[in-house]
């Protein structure tokens, strides 16, 4: 069993069993490579100021590359007992470079190092998702051009309201990623902050530069309170938050497509190769995907509760409960990107029913608001045009037709107002035509949309 780093002040061996119950080594070994880049750029440090010399901070070095080709191999050995990736990898520099091996952690503490190794990590992770995001709303901005001509109801309360294009209700998802796009960006800015030098909590004696380790390491800011910097989790939290409100957004998509491929609604077809079967009933096609997303959903504002609930009571500065924001914050990444990545696969190969879609338009008096603002603009205010209208619904419903389909005397029994022209206001056409306010789903508003879109996407 290796010697502890720690281990000079204690009289007793570590029990087995808090060896395996302190251990992190399972679920931080994916910062491995973080962790020997950040001990990299804090070698060079400690020699470029004199604390270590050259000679040494290159053996340190030659060993540190040495370990990552083993780790990346395969042929590395992890072992419970010696905690987590930032004592593996010292006890393993120890056999590789020898006593040198011992400078390595000089002015630094495992509290900073691992605020670096994490945050070095979610930079990563954080510009790999917007990267994701920025294909995801792409394959969006794709479906929706080619389907500028497909009409659906528009919903409230679940039930048809309105006609709208489809363009433009897969466009308010866009609309949803890009904001998400924009909260990990806005994330980003305060990941970006290099806690290494703050070492335990108080700072170090050592004449360290933490700006040249910064400029090594990639980050535009040097954190500015050594407490702050080995007990800030803020980071993490924002991300799991906005990875939240982004899975809110699958998990509604999801739900949406679960609706909408059910012979209830009929309006699309999930692809084959995105569906799976039921093991009894030979008829089955199940939208086991939208289904599996929308339920990771609870997962990752799971890991957003627990990080939350770690850090609230925890005094200044770093406490071991800490330990505990690997396992959601890598599960959250993992579930995200994955969710990311299938749609990404999944939405160009859904089937359109566009007949359906528009047939559900012809039925439920989605032209009742129509009827309305038709009196309103000869003159009735829109109270009275809405009670007007109302009426002329309950006569319609009673006679098992929809409004167009009632004869001009029959209409003008509500209102005089009500001419020959009313006919081609009441079409599916002109209703989402003549929403041409802007955001509206008139034609016109959705293809500038999808322009200004594709403009953005490709910047
Ligand atoms: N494995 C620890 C963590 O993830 C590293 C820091 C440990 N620091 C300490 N003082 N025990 O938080």
């Amino acid at each position: 069993m290796p010697e502890k780093a720690w281990g000079g002040r204690f009289s007793e061996k570590t029990d087995r069993i808090v060896e395996a119950f302190t251990s992190s080594i399972d679920i931080d070994k994916r910062l491995y490579s973080y962790d020997i880049e950040g001990s990299i750029a804090h070698c060079k440090m400690l020699a470029e100021q004199s604390i270590i010399t050259h000679e040494d901070a290159l053996l340190l070095i030659q060993g540190l590359g040495t370990i990552k080709k083993e780790i990346e191999r395969g042929e590395f050995r992890f072992d419970d007992s010696l905690e987590d990736i930032h004592m593996h990898i010292e006890a393993r520099l120890v056999k590789e470079a020898g006593k040198v091996a011992g400078k390595l952690h000089t002015a630094r503490s495992r509290n900073d190092q691992v605020a670096l190794d994490v945050r070095m990590y979610l930079r990563d992770e954080t510009s790999n998702i917007i990267k994701n995001l920025v294909e995801f709303r792409k394959t969006i901005v794709d479906l929706a051009k080619i389907n500028i001509d497909v009409v659906l109801p528009g919903y409230t309360h679940l039930q048809r309201a309105q006609p709208v294009l489809l363009a433009h209700h897969l466009m308010s998802y866009y609309e949803m990623f890009s904001r998400d796009t924009e909260r990990f960006c806005d994330c980003l800015k305060r990941i970006n902050v290099m806690p290494l030098g703050s070492a335990a909590l108080a700072g170090t004696t050592y004449p360290i530069d933490r700006d040249y380790t910064a400029r090594l390491l990639g980050f535009p800011k040097v954190s500015k309170n050594s407490i702050d910097s080995v007990s800030d989790r803020d980071f993490i939290i924002e991300f799991l938050s906005s990875a939240s409100l982004c899975m809110v957004h699958l998990s509604r998509i999801s739900e949406e497509l679960i609706l909408w491929s059910s012979s209830e609604f009929g309006f699309v077809g999930l692809p084959d190769s995105f569906s799976t079967g039921s093991s009894i009933m030979p008829q089955k096609k199940n939208p086991d995907v939208c289904e599996l997303v929308r339920g990771k959903t609870g997962r990752v504002f799971g890991d957003l509760i627990a990080l939350l609930t770690v850090m609230k009571s925890l005094p200044l500065a770093y406490n071991r409960d800490m330990q505990e924001d690997k396992g959601p914050l890598f599960d959250a990444v993992d579930t995200l990107k994955g969710c990311v990545g299938i749609y990404i696969k999944m939405l160009p190969k859904l089937k359109i029913n566009k007949e359906a879609m528009r047939r559900a338009t012809s039925t439920g008096f989605l032209n009742a608001t129509d009827l309305a603002d038709y009196l309103v603009t000869k003159g009735m205010h829109f109270r009275k045009a809405h009670s007007c209208v109302g009426e002329a619904v309950s006569y319609a419903l009673n006679k098992n037709k929809e409004l167009h389909e009632l004869t001009l005397e029959e209409l003008k029994s509500f209102s005089l107002l009500i001419e020959e022209d009313i006919f081609s206001i009441l079409t599916v056409e002109q209703m989402i035509d003549r929403r041409k306010s802007f955001g509206g789903t008139a034609v016109k508003n959705v293809m500038a949309a999808i322009e200004e879109a594709e403009k953005n996407l490709n910047q």
